[in-house]
């Protein structure tokens, strides 16, 4: 989604100026182009040469401001940019853009970019030491800037450069990326619906130290959840995965057990316009949760099972009794008779849409980065995917999923494949 969309980047002057270079190697790795704007402070840091480097475009300081093109500059980058993103902001920067001060091109870029039509959304990521962050005049201009519709990422807390600990380092490239694509994605197709997706395998304790569950490893669901935040939806990711990083804007309810799964989705469910079930459920649980670890001293133990609720066919009766209204997306994994497992799921469940993976196959299913799956519709038709990137497959979902929203029905994109 960052493909040719024009990102301006300002780097003021602190140590987290290194972690910029990597956030223009990201933003240029997903297909932005990057315009960076360093201030005089930032080159005492870092050199316009690494930015140069990493996005192949020639980064701009306050000589350009004075050069020939400097009066017109500013204006071609704020009115360009699609995203202006400060990361690291000093907090005299802060101070200068909460009052309206232009004394650098990055400031005098921010200041046309602040006030144009369409607003160009405007990221600010703080980099700050001591007490500067704390301080009632750094957050006097933040609330300013809040105030104003700029978006504050930040700080984070953590080890700082002078050795102290506290609010003020710059929040991770990884996570400022997510921030771009969110500024971005906001008027996107999904925009004001909410779809609410499911992840991972969930875990039933046997004793305190012992679960049951599965191979699932989450990836395809944060890929979904990632690919609805994309196109505008607000997106609730009920999680049953902890090693995931959770794309950045999407709400999180993080849940253990598939009765917790069942509660996280039953409340979010009356809200929700699509329900996307990606999570492997365990169906079965320890009967009793034992109060103490279980020790291998004694008899071998024999752990009785007690069926778990099966979420999607709860979601289907209330359907059924005309309570929601929704679209619900189910999976099926499946390691024989995947078609017609697959089928015999999706009418069962009264699913909208069905995706079948063949769990057998060592470059699709459970923790990898592919899936080679079948997408079976109510209506019956049948597409079956190449082997595709997790989120490729996320995007191809939700492609469907926009167009039975403007449609009423599926199919106006991909070929039919029976
Ligand atoms: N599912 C669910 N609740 C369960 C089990 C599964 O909501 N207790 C959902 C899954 O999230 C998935 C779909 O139902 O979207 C199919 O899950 P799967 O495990 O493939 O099938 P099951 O219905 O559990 O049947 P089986 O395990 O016998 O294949």
């Amino acid at each position: 989604m960052l493909t040719a969309k024009r990102i301006l980047l300002g780097v003021t002057g602190s140590i987290a100026c290194y972690k910029a270079a990597d956030l223009a190697s990201k933003l240029r790795q997903a297909g932005a182009d990057v315009d960076v704007i360093l201030t005089r402070a930032a080159l005492q840091f870092i050199t316009p040469l690494t930015f140069q480097s990493v996005t192949g475009r020639r980064a701009y300081t306050d000589d350009d401001l004075w050069g020939q093109a400097g009066h017109v500059l500013h204006v071609g980058l704020a009115e360009a940019a699609d995203v202006l993103i400060i990361a690291p902001a000093t907090a005299n920067t802060l101070a200068k853009l909460a009052h309206g001060v232009a004394d650098n091109l990055l400031t005098v870029a921010a200041l046309a970019a602040g006030g144009r039509q369409p607003p160009c959304p405007v990221l600010v990521a703080p980099a700050l030491d001591g007490g500067m962050w704390a301080n009632p005049a750094t957050q006097a201009n933040v609330e300013t800037l809040r105030g104003r519709g700029i978006t504050l990422i930040g700080p984070a807390e953590g080890h700082l450069a002078s050795g102290l600990r506290g609010l003020g380092r710059m929040v991770e490239p990884a996570q400022l990326l997510g921030h771009v694509r969110l500024a971005l994605s906001r008027t996107g197709p999904l925009a004001g619906k909410r779809v609410v997706v499911t992840a991972g395998g969930t875990q039933e304790p046997l004793d305190p130290v012992r679960v049951l569950t599965n191979r699932s490893s989450g990836r395809q669901g944060y890929a979904l959840a990632q690919a609805a935040l994309d196109r505008g939806a607000q997106v609730t990711l009920i999680s049953a995965a902890a090693a995931l990083a959770p794309p950045v804007g999407a709400r999180l309810v993080q849940v253990g057990t598939a009765q917790e799964m069942r509660e996280a989705v039953m409340a979010a469910l009356p809200e929700a316009d699509v329900l996307i079930m990606a999570a492997a459920v365990a169906d079965f649980r320890p009967a009793r949760t034992q109060e103490h670890k279980i020790k291998k001293t004694g008899s071998l133990p024999v752990i009785e099972l007690a069926r778990n609720p099966d979420i999607l066919a709860q979601v289907a009766q209330r359907k059924t009794r005309g309570q929601w209204k929704g679209i619900t997306v189910g999976f099926a994994a499946e390691s024989q008779n995947l078609l017609d497992n697959a089928q015999a799921k999706l009418n069962a469940k009264k699913l909208d849409m069905i995706v079948a993976n063949d769990i057998s196959a060592p470059d699709a299913g459970f923790a990898v980065d592919t899936n080679r799956v079948t997408l079976l519709f109510a209506d019956g038709r049948r597409e079956q995917l190449p082997l595709m990137s997790k989120a490729e497959v996320a995007e191809r979902v939700m492609e469907e999923v926009v167009d039975w929203l403007n449609t009423g029905s599926t199919g106006s994109t991909g070929s039919t494949d029976h």
